[in-house]
């Protein structure tokens, strides 16, 4: 070894390697000294920090992506003033197993938005999987949803509770209506009247929130005629988000623009297709295209066209290296936005996700003309 520190003295004792021995003490004990001071006033920043933060009892503001490259908005601020990350991690199909090292991994990239939902059985893993990062709890979104069993009010609290246990949270950030189809407890069986009328599965939420177990109360699946339908009713909180499917495929411009009207957030899901069609979505010409000329992916195209579209994007990969890629959002120059804006909303849509025939509704979820 021969830094400074570890240089080493002549076994000679003469005067004059004594005094430079000496002087190199003192210069050490200098340094130790300053390295000290500056430790301990940087410690004393940290606690005034943390202690003021907890004394001011606010919530810490939520991280979002850090690597949006633009000006494109990292969060939105909803109703209630919360601001939600624009990129989430979604879950469904992220098997139990392997679900809980995806929450871990888009942890670590700086994803802080996690989209699940009880009936997708993994909220266990899930829960585990954010406690362990050592993230605070108030910095990450955690949104679940309300499964069609449990719209009757008497049935909510049970489950909400059951969510927040598997997760081992004392509280969500999001809580939405999963589909505006409620069956009867404990069966496949539609109840009638509440899939019809929404309104009181709604005020239980409501109160769900006044009692701190949910800070904002959403719907997913709803289209224009359901939305109306449910906020017609004199509602204490309006719906924070609908979670929709947008994607190539299904681009929604009508639903999109009116929900800008009427400043209702969309959350993106199956934004790249879905399992079933994302080989498609990302062979698409234009997406090709614009990927070449820009020199980022196919996958990132896309979920960068839904950020610059307005809405939350939801990509869910159990895959570490397309978890990291799909949270790098690129601002697309104008131009391309719009050819693949007009791309994908100049064919006839097609959804990859509609259970109304497996759920044997006589009637389409998603008709704007409701059934009843
Ligand atoms: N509210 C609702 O009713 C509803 C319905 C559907 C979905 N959602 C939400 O939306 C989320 C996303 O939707 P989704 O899971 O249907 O579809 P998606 O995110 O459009 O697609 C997921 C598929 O794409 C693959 N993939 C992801 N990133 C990729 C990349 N960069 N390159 C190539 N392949 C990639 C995934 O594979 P690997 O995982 O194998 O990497 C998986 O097969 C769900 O997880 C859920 O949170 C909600
Ligand atoms: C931002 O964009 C530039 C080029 O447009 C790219 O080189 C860089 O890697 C991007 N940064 C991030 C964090 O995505
Ligand atoms: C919503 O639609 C149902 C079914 O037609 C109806 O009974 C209910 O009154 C409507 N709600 C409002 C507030 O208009
Ligand atoms: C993309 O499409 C444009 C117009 O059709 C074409 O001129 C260009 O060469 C294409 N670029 C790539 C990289 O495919």
């Amino acid at each position: 070894m021969s830094s400074f520190f570890y240089k080493p003295l002549a076994a000679d004792e003469s005067g004059e390697l004594f005094e430079e021995t000496r002087r190199r003490r003192t210069h050490v004990k200098k340094i130790l000294f300053h390295f000290v001071a500056v430790a301990a006033f940087l410690y004393g920043i940290y606690l005034g920090t943390s202690g003021l933060l907890k004394l001011s009892g606010k919530r810490r503001p939520c991280h979002g992506p850090t690597n949006l490259n633009s000006t494109l908005p990292s969060h939105y601020t909803l109703p209630s003033g919360d601001k939600i990350p624009t990129v989430a991690l979604g879950v469904w199909q992220a098997a139990r197993g392997e679900v809980g090292a995806a929450v871990s991994s888009a942890l670590k990239v700086g994803y802080r938005h996690i989209d699940g939902a009880w009936a997708y059985g993994n909220e266990a893993e899930v829960g585990q999987a954010v406690k362990s990062s050592g993230i605070p709890r108030e910095d990450i979104w955690i949104t679940s949803k309300l499964w069609n069993t449990f719209h009757a009010p008497e049935d909510i609290e049970p489950a909400l509770d059951d969510t927040l246990t598997k997760l081992d949270t004392p509280y969500l950030d999001l809580y939405l209506i999963h589909w505006p189809v409620a069956f009867k407890k404990n069966t496949n069986e539609v109840d009638e009247e509440l899939t019809a009328n929404p309104y009181p599965t709604w005020a239980k939420l409501e109160e769900l929130v006044d009692k701190g177990k949910i800070r904002n109360i959403g719907i997913s699946n709803f289209n224009i005629a359901r939305i109306k339908n449910l906020t017609a009713n004199p509602l204490k909180y309006k719906p924070a988000v609908n979670q929709v499917e947008l994607n190539y495929f299904n681009p929604q411009p009508e639903l999109l623009q009116w929900s800008k009207e009427n400043g209702l957030i969309l959350e993106a899901y199956s934004p790249l297709g879905s399992t079933k069609q994302v080989k498609e979505a990302l062979n698409v010409p234009i997406v090709l295209n614009i990927s070449h000329r820009l020199g980022i992916t196919p996958a990132q195209v896309l979920i960068s066209w839904h950020v610059k579209r307005g809405t939350v994007v939801l990509p869910k990969s159990v895959t570490t290296s397309r978890i990291e890629e799909n949270f790098a959002v690129f601002d697309l120059p104008d131009d391309l936005f719009t050819k693949l804006e007009t791309a994908a909303t100049s064919h006839p849509p097609q959804r990859v996700v509609n259970p109304s025939q497996g759920w044997g509704l006589d009637y389409d979820i998603f008709d704007e003309n409701l059934p009843y």
